[in-house]
């Protein structure tokens, strides 16, 4: 038999124990798709000694992750321990000089130095897979990477975190609050270890990033995205989306415009009759607009153990195969300079919820602000708000001066147009709170 690919492996949190899992199941049939077998011959992680699911008895304890992915016995460093700085990129930069090939789930590491440890592996020779980065066990990066190489890509956007993605189906779904939710998404594993990164949208914009080098052979830029989480998103706000038909998404959005390249990440309305506002629960989608394909779209697991293993796996697969390929399908000294594109320019309807003061004009002054800025109006409507919901958490209304939550719908018009319109009506002083503003997408 071909000697095995032997593999160190740095992190044995959800996915780690997921991999080590897949190997020891996958067994002989691995073996037979490469013809030779993985073995996880070393690992790091933060304890010796915790009690674990799986059994890591036969192989190697070795404290620093630095000094693993240097270890001489190794092939593939396989680092699962996540964050864009300290021990992680140590370790990795360490692996890729001393030859080792690379395999990682680390979006943020990526998206911050994606192009320069691209740089780094290809000077050496090696590998640098990063398949479980992105949109769990979605083969969104081998899409991207090999399968729709031909094409000129124009767009690609999805819903990139299953954690912001069970939230919301939950909150529509069963009427439950936000924090309710998220704790349990935290304990089925989905969630990040500072879950702030998924709900304020981060872990999305890392995802983003990637997809956009991918897609337009650009330099990874994290800093040039626009970011908004679904912490303010209320269920008020999901119960008005339903009403007016349309689901709530929070999607990570990357295209090519005249001015430049515009990638951003919000909560979206999205009509409910599409696909991918019926992509429930941790599922992610990955929608790539190619010129000679047209429309593809993928839907798939996007957290958790199983499918992230699953896409690791993939890249240690095609590593044992003897396949190397440029991590951003690309050379990377021909990745090119990113050019943003104005987030102002960006086009289309909004859904504004704004708590109101119930005095004689505030309507008016309102509507006048928005007809300053050219803004139609297609509705407005007073809602009951989350703060009049019996039984429904803290209440966010103030005490004191009647307040009414008014929506209202626009017709297309500009991100500038609205963001004016509702700078103005803040400073009216006729709104107790920072008004809500959904972007409308017909997609
Ligand atoms: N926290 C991430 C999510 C895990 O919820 O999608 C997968 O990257």
């Amino acid at each position: 038999m071909a000697e095995p690919l032997k593999l160190g492996l740095a992190g044995i949190g959800t996915v780690g124990t997921g991999l080590v899992q897949l190997i020891a199941a996958g067994g002989d049939e691995l073996t037979a798709k490469t013809g030779r077998p993985a073995q996880i011959v070393a690992y790091s992680a933060r304890q010796k000694r915790k009690k674990r699911s799986v059994d890591v008895s036969k192989m190697r304890f070795v404290a620093n992750p630095v000094a693993l992915a240097t270890d001489p016995e190794i092939d593939v460093f396989v680092e699962l321990i996540g964050g864009e700085e300290g021990p992680a990129k140590e370790a990795v930069e360490a692996a890729l000089r001393a030859g080792k090939h690379v395999v990682t789930a680390n979006k943020a590491l990526l998206a911050h130095h994606g192009a320069a440890l691209a740089a780094l592996a290809e000077k050496i020779g090696v590998a640098l897979n990063f398949e479980g980065a992105v949109a769990g066990g979605i083969p969104a990066v081998k899409a991207m990477r090999e399968g729709l190489q031909g094409n000129d890509i124009s767009r690609v956007f999805g819903i990139l975190n299953g954690t912001c993605n069970y939230i919301l189906t939950k909150m529509e779904r069963e009427g439950r609050h936000f924090a309710d939710v998220l704790q349990e998404a935290q304990e089925q594993g989905y969630a990040e270890a500072d879950p702030a990164f998924d709900v304020g949208g981060f872990d999305t914009a890392h995802k983003l990033a990637l997809l956009t080098s991918l897609a337009f052979g650009t330099r990874t830029r994290f800093d040039a995205i626009y970011v908004e989480g679904i912490e303010t998103i209320t269920l008020t706000d999901i119960e008005a989306a339903t009403d007016l038909g349309y689901r709530i998404k929070l999607l990570g959005v990357a295209l090519r415009t005249d001015s430049g390249i515009e990638q951003r990440v919000h909560p979206t309305m999205v009509p409910r009759d599409t696909a991918i506002a019926n992509v429930d629960g941790v599922s992610n989608c990955v929608a790539i607009d190619g010129d000679f394909i047209g429309d593809v779209m993928l839907i798939g697991p996007g957290a958790g153990g199983g499918p992230t293993a699953s896409a690791v796996m993939s890249d240690i697969i095609d590593i044992a195969r003897g396949v190397v390929l440029r991590p951003f399908g690309i050379k990377a000294k021909h990745m090119k300079a990113y050019k943003k594109a104005a987030m102002r320019t960006h086009e289309g309807g909004y859904y504004i919820r704004l708590s109101v003061y119930d005095r004689t004009g505030a309507f008016a002054a309102i509507a006048q602000r928005m007809a300053t800025q050219g803004i139609s109006l297609e509705s407005i409507v007073q809602r009951r708000s989350d703060s009049e919901r019996p039984g429904q958490g803290r209440s966010t209304r103030k005490k004191g001066e009647p307040q009414a939550s008014v929506v209202m719908v626009t017709h297309e018009t500009t991100e500038a147009a609205v963001r004016k319109a509702l700078a103005a009506i803040e400073r009216d002083g006729h709104v107790d709170s920072k008004p809500q503003m959904i972007r409308i997408e017909k997609l």
